[in-house]
This record gives structure tokens, C-alpha cells and sequence, in this order.
């Protein structure tokens, strides 16, 4: 049996030699290619009074400049109308007004530089806090609501009130934004994008050009990482390659530098939350009212699908008998914030981690013990309505990494450690996770593929799902391996198309897996249900090839195309109720660190995960997207910092962090130093693929961990019951302001 077995990832030995093909590649191939450059608006809101093309063709290579004027169809590459591909009004600092085509990616720089535009300068609404001073919202405006929060409030025996606020974060996927258009002698259009949603790129770029979908189709190799700055941000990109390879009748490339990919495309949103909470004497959650507002930059994009999951999340592992939160998405003059793993999900959790943080030393209580109490039991519902079904699995993580980390003797160790210390301080964090597996929008919880088996019986395998080093394909590979009982290297994977399989969804809320491995799987089943007839009219068993020969003599197809959607879901957007999700996944970190008195600075010592994938399809695949996604957490929560100019001057609006030397990415010198993950055992999942459950993003959140031992490193420099707020991200700078103020005994 392929599947469950720890296999390396299909692409891993081309990843580590550097043969694997990414979308730029395969341009390098074409005869012709022309290289398209952005002309950036130096501007955070201005309208656009003049736009001169003409001095730009002068330069030699330039072959045209494309304009709103070239628009055939709509001049808009946002999925709700609102981002205009081609701008009159500039809506963010570096936003492109117009492109520039030219033989090479110099002649089309220089290009873009003579390009003449005048602007006239708006009055810009940078930050979240300027936003919501100024009423500057979009979109809609939902509430979640259970029981009777005021009355919780009125009655407990502790409120607590604050704001918490966390901030964005670049993607920083090695592969920067390219696509790569073709238009072939019937004009159909040919794209190869980096991108996490072909169908949406295709729809998109048809949209643009105004055409139908079927004129275009979308192919993706596979992406140097999405980590969701690909779910939505590509289409403009492809659609600009292919506007240019229509108008030129070449091959157009857009390929972005790591510059513009920082100043063009959208980062996580950044939250700002007001919040009040309620105690009972023993530390029992009794009621929380939250408004949550998010950044969610100058257009829609993603935002309320993430607002809806961050007020799915608040609850995070703890039951909250009385809720209510709102959410509210700002309008500023910023990149478009999109999908960034856990979508929403770990701007949520956030708050109620720091909740709990916050009001541990308030209340008295220690804050393992704090988390512990108010953990879901079997039977409870989320403030949405759903069942937490298996919720006994926070408590199995929870004490198995106890153990195994051994966490009460290490933490007699700490408080040693820190009576014996001047200028450091260590702590012991643990936190938990319950991460909701679906979209919650129900209808994109389907999936295709398209399974051959050719006449040799050598397999291929379609499906919709994208790669972006998170695995995928090689758990699809496994299962078609599995279903059809042939060795893995019968089985080859075909690049994403969408002329293959249609109409597919995001890859994207780690349900990649769960939806492509269930129509990959239902495939198979047809497959073999048809062999299986052939196989019965043979007496002796006959081997793999020569049932498939037998097959096809016989006129069998060896064909299937696969579908599958999630059984069980229902989800009211309006009334914030119903049940989005199909399980939710689980996990616990425990996180040692040691905070520096004197700079802030703070290493992690030790990271001990237990986290809850199902039955593992593929374990060295979930074992590195646990450790990834932690370390992507840990960077979010410790170490990336995204600067706007938030200053009146000329460059009010840049983004001053746009460069590998400005943001600061974990490295090797920021793991953890000691780090162990390990997957709960006997976990299976009733009703989903083998058994397996998502693994993409909910272990991100388990980082949570690092930032509340940093809050309780830095509160032990202080008296003992200090509360300690702290910035997320809790950089050094940060963290050694929290080291002061608890000095200061508040
Ligand atoms: N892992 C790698 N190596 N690269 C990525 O871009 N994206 C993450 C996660 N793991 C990502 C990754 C995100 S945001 C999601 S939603 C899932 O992978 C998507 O893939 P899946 O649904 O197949 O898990
Ligand atoms: Mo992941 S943020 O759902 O692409």
C-alpha cells in the first residue's frame, strides 16, 4: 500500500538540483518572447491626468505599450469589479497604470521609465487606525452571535477589556509572480501561470479580453509557493500576458522582480481588535464581544471570505458559551491583503491566545492551566453552530506533548533558570489549535480529475489541484497508485490544465487534498471496477499489463474522469450559522525561549508539536508541512515587519520594507534548536480520503507558542502578576519594550 508510506516529494531531488521548471522557464523556450515591465504609480491615491506612450516606443526593443485603451473586453482583473486592470484613480503606492512590451527585460525597463504620466495627488488613508478614524470600510460588515453576551458581561466575576492588534505579512514565495501568454493561429489563448486557481485565471483573463472561457486555457506546472499570494493575486498578471500576446500575435511574459512582486501584490491582512471578556472565579470563559477590523487594502479581493474565517476562529480550542463579534474591513491605500495560510484563521486565533495571555496573571491563574479549563468537551458546538466533533483529540495532544517534552520538569528548570539569571529570563509556553477543514463558502467544496491508464499500462493522472511545494501531487500519485495496486513509478502526474479538468477550485484551504484525492480516487475506482469485469471472465489472475491489454482488445475504456464533493456542510453567510466545515484539525506546541534583558533579543530553544493530520497519506510530506508552516507562524508572530511610509511627505504610502535586506524572513539561524513534530497515531477520519485530514495550514497557528513563552520570558523580568501586552510581531524591539514595561510592574 503506496498510500501512507513516508515518500520524499515527487519534485524533491529537481528541487534540490535545480532542474525543476517554473513558470519563467518554460519561456526561455519560445522564439520571440516578449517581456512586458510595469510602470509604477509613485503615488498612494492620485488620478491619472495624462498618459503619454509615445516617448516610450522611441526606445529600441520596445514593441508596444498597453493601455486601457487596449482592453477589448473589461477592464478589471478583480473577482468582485472593483480593481481595474489599467487605473484612471491610483488606489496604492507602486500600483501599475500601464505596461510596457519590448524584445528584452531591459529595453522593456527603459521603456517603462520614458512612459510620461501625469497625476493629480489624493489625500491617502494609510493606516488601519487612520481607517477606521475615518469611517473608511468596504465590503460587508458580519456578525457572529450566541447566547447573551451582556448579560455575561454584567454578571461575571471578571471582565477584562483591551485591543490587540497583528499585523500583515509578505508571502515571500521563492518564485515571484510570471505568466506566460500564447495565442495559437485560431487565436486561442494559451497561458502558463504561476497560480493556485487556473479556473479563476482562465475566467478572468476571458473576462478581460472578452472572450469566452473556452478560448483560454490556464496551465500550472507548478509554483516556487503560493502560500495563498496566489489564490487570487495572478489573474491581472495573466491577464496583461495575454492581452499582450493577443494585440502582438508573440509570446508575452510577465514576470515580476522581487521589487514589484513586494510593492504590487497583496500580503496577509493585518487586524486591529477591541475586545471585552468575561470570567468566572475559576477562569471559565464566560462571554467575549470583538469587533475585528482588518486592512484590507484598496480593493475586496479575498477579504470577506478571511474576515469570515477569523470570526469562525476567535473560539480558537475553547468554549465561549456567550459571543459576539463583529467584523469590519478597512479600505486603505495599500496593496490588496489576500489569502495568506490559515486565511483569516490565525488573525482570529490571535486574539483570544492573547486574551489568555493577558488575563492569566490578572485572574492568578497559570496560563497552561487557564488554556486547559476552557477547552472544548465532546458535544459542544462553536459559536457558529458546529459540533466539535473528537474535541478529545485537544486533549490528547495536549498531554502527550506534556510528556513527551517533558514540561513540568523543564519548567522547575525555567524557574531556576530565571532565580539564578540577572539579564535573561526563559518560559515554557504551550498553546492549541482547532483549524476548520472546507471553504466555507459550500460551493467550492468539489473537485475533478481525469485518470488514463494507457494500452503499456502506464497511468496518468489530472486532477484540479495546483503544486506549490506543499506535496500535493505526490499524495495524488499515492492514491492512484494505491487504487489501482501499481507501483508508484507506472504512475505520472500531469501539469494542472484546465482544458483537462474544469471549473475547479482554489487549491487553497489545505483542502487540496481532501477534494482532488476523492475524485482522483473515485476515478480509480471506475477504472478498477471495469478491470475487475475483465479480470473475471480470465481464469488466472493476469498481471497489471496484461489486464490492461486484455482491456483494451475488449473495447473496455481505461479512461475515468473523477468527482467529488464534501458530504455534510451547510453554511448561512448571512446569519454567520451552520456547519462549513467537514472536521477540524488539531495540534499543540509547547515552545521554550529565552529573552535578553538588555536588546530583546530572544532565541527558541525547544519546540515539542503533537498535531492531529488523520492517517497520514504521506508522512515526511505532513511532517515538513508542520515544521514549514510553524516556522511561517514564528516569522509572522516574532520577526517580519512590514513598514508603510507613514509620514506626509512625498512617499507617503511606500512600502519601505520591499526588499529581502528591509524584511527580515526566518532563516536557519531562527529554527528552533531543538525540534520535534510528531503525528497523533490512531487518528483516522471517518469520510475523508483514507482517512487522512488537511495538513497545509493549521499548524501555522501552533507558533502561537513562541509568542506567549516571549510574553512570560518577559514578564518574569518583572514583579510577579505582571500582565504583559505585546506587539505582534513581537520583535526584539518589541519584546524588549515588554521586558520594560513589566519592569516598570505594569
Ligand atoms: N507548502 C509549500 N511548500 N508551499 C506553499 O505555497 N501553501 C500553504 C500550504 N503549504 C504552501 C504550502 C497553503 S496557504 C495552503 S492553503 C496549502 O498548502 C494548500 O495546499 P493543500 O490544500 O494541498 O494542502
Ligand atoms: Mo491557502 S491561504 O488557503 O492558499
Amino acid at each position: 500500500r503506496v498510500v501512507g508510506q513516508p515518500l520524499p516529494h515527487e519534485s524533491a531531488a529537481l528541487h534540490v538540483t535545480g532542474r525543476a521548471l517554473y513558470t519563467e522557464d518554460l519561456g526561455y523556450r519560445m522564439p520571440g518572447l516578449l517581456h512586458a515591465h510595469p510602470v509604477q504609480a509613485p503615488h498612494a491615491h492620485a488620478v491619472v491626468t495624462r498618459l503619454d506612450p509615445s516617448p516610450a516606443l522611441a526606445v529600441p526593443g520596445v514593441v508596444r505599450v498597453l493601455t486601457a485603451a487596449d482592453v477589448p473586453g473589461t477592464n478589471d482583473a478583480g473577482a468582485k469589479g472593483d480593481e481595474p486592470l489599467f487605473p484612471d484613480e491610483v488606489m496604492f503606492h507602486g500600483q501599475s497604470v500601464c505596461w510596457v512590451l519590448a524584445e528584452t527585460p531591459e529595453a522593456a525597463r527603459l521603456g517603462a521609465l520614458a512612459v510620461e504620466v501625469a497625476y493629480e495627488v489624493l489625500a491617502a488613508v494609510v493606516t488601519l487606525e487612520e481607517a477606521i478614524e475615518a469611517g473608511s470600510f468596504q465590503g460587508g460588515a458580519p456578525r457572529l452571535e450566541r447566547g447573551d453576551v451582556e448579560n455575561g458581561l454584567a454578571h461575571a466575576a471578571h471582565v477584562f477589556s483591551g485591543v490587540t492588534t497583528s499585523a500583515g505579512q509578505e508571502h515571500f514565495y521563492l518564485e515571484t509572480h510570471c505568466s506566460i501568454a500564447n495565442v495559437d493561429e485560431s487565436g486561442q489563448v494559451f497561458l502558463q501561470s504561476s497560480t493556485q486557481h487556473p479556473s479563476e485565471t482562465q475566467d478572468i483573463v476571458a473576462h478581460v479580453l472578452g472572450r469566452a472561457t473556452h478560448a483560454v486555457t490556464v496551465q500550472c506546472l507548478r509554483m516556487g509557493g503560493g502560500f495563498g499570494g496566489k489564490e487570487m493575486q495572478p489573474h491581472g498578471f495573466a491577464a496583461v500576458a495575454a492581452l499582450g500576446a493577443v494585440l502582438t500575435g508573440r509570446p508575452v511574459r510577465v514576470r515580476l522582480t522581487r521589487g514589484q512582486d513586494m510593492t504590487m501584490t497583496g500580503k496577509r491582512h493585518g487586524f486591529h481588535t477591541r475586545w471585552r471578556v468575561a470570567f468566572d472565579d475559576e477562569g471559565h470563559l464566560l462571554a467575549l464581544e470583538a469587533t475585528l477590523t482588518s486592512d484590507g487594502g484598496w480593493s475586496l479581493d479575498l477579504s470577506e471570505p478571511v474576515m469570515a474565517r477569523a470570526l469562525c476562529h476567535v473560539d480558537n480550542a475553547y468554549w465561549i458559551p456567550n459571543v459576539r463579534v463583529d467584523g469590519r474591513i478597512a479600505r486603505t491605500n495599500k496593496t490588496s491583503q489576500t489569502a495568506f495560510r490559515g486565511f483569516g484563521g490565525p488573525q482570529g486565533m490571535l486574539v483570544i491566545e492573547d486574551i489568555l495571555g493577558r488575563c492569566a496573571p490578572l485572574l492568578g491563574i497559570d496560563p497552561l492551566s487557564l488554556r486547559q479549563r476552557n477547552f472544548y468537551r465532546e458535544g459542544q458546538s462553536t459559536p457558529y453552530g458546529q459540533v466539535v466533533r473528537h474535541a478529545e483529540r485537544i486533549v490528547t495532544c495536549w498531554e502527550h506533548v506534556l510528556s513527551t517534552a517533558d514540561v513540568a520538569r523543564r519548567l522547575e528548570d525555567v524557574a531556576q533558570y530565571n532565580a539564578t539569571q540577572e539579564h535573561s529570563r526563559r518560559a515554557i509556553a504551550v498553546t492549541p489549535v482547532k483549524f476548520g477543514i472546507a471553504f466555507n463558502f459550500t460551493a467550492f467544496n468539489q473537485a475533478g480529475a481525469l485518470v488514463h491508464v494507457y494500452k503499456d499500462g502506464s497511468v496518468l493522472v489530472n486532477h484540479g489541484g495546483t503544486e506549490m511545494g506543499q506535496g500535493l501531487h505526490t499524495k495524488m500519485l499515492q492514491i492512484a497508485a494505491t487504487a489501482l495496486d501499481v507501483p508508484l513509478d507506472l504512475v505520472r502526474l500531469a501539469p494542472t490544465r484546465t482544458d483537462k479538468v474544469p471549473n475547479t477550485s482554489a487549491t487553497a484551504a489545505s483542502s487540496g487534498a481532501d477534494l482532488n484525492g476523492g475524485a482522483v480516487l473515485d476515478a480509480c475506482v471506475q477504472i478498477r471496477e471495469r478491470l475487475r469485469a475483465v479480470q473475471a471472465a480470465h481464469e488466472a489472475p493476469l498481471p497489471w499489463a496484461d489486464l490492461v491489454a486484455a482491456a483494451y482488445a475488449e473495447r473496455v475504456q481505461l479512461w475515468a474522469a473523477g468527482f467529488y464533493r464534501t458530504e455534510g456542510l451547510h453554511w448561512d453567510s448571512a446569519a454567520m450559522q451552520g456547519s462549513p466545515f467537514k472536521y477540524f484539525s488539531y495540534g499543540v506546541a509547547a515552545a521554550e525561549v529565552e529573552v535578553d534583558g538588555f536588546t530583546g533579543s530572544h532565541r527558541v530553544l525547544r519546540v515539542d508539536v503533537v498535531h492531529d493530520v488523520g492517517d497520514s497519506l504521506s508522512p515526511l510530506i505532513d511532517l515538513g508541512q508542520v515544521e514549514g508552516a510553524f516556522v511561517q507562524g514564528a516569522g509572522w508572530l516574532t520577526l517580519e515587519d512590514l513598514r508603510w511610509d507613514e509620514s506626509h511627505g512625498p512617499s507617503r504610502g511606500r512600502l519601505a520594507t520591499n526588499t529581502a535586506s528591509t524584511y527580515k524572513l526566518p532563516s536557519f539561524s531562527e529554527m528552533p534548536e531543538e525540534f520535534t513534530v510528531t503525528l497523533l497515531e490512531r487518528a483516522h477520519e471517518d469520510g475523508a480520503v483514507h482517512g487522512s485530514k488537511a495538513v497545509g495550514e493549521p499548524p501555522l497557528m501552533l507558533a502561537f507558542s513562541v509568542r506567549e513563552a516571549l510574553r512570560q520570558a518577559a514578564a518574569a523580568f518583572g514583579p510577579p502578576g505582571v500582565s504583559v501586552g505585546l506587539a505582534a510581531p513581537a520583535t526584539p524591539e518589541a519584546v524588549f519594550w515588554a521586558v520594560e514595561h513589566a519592569r516598570g510592574g505594569n
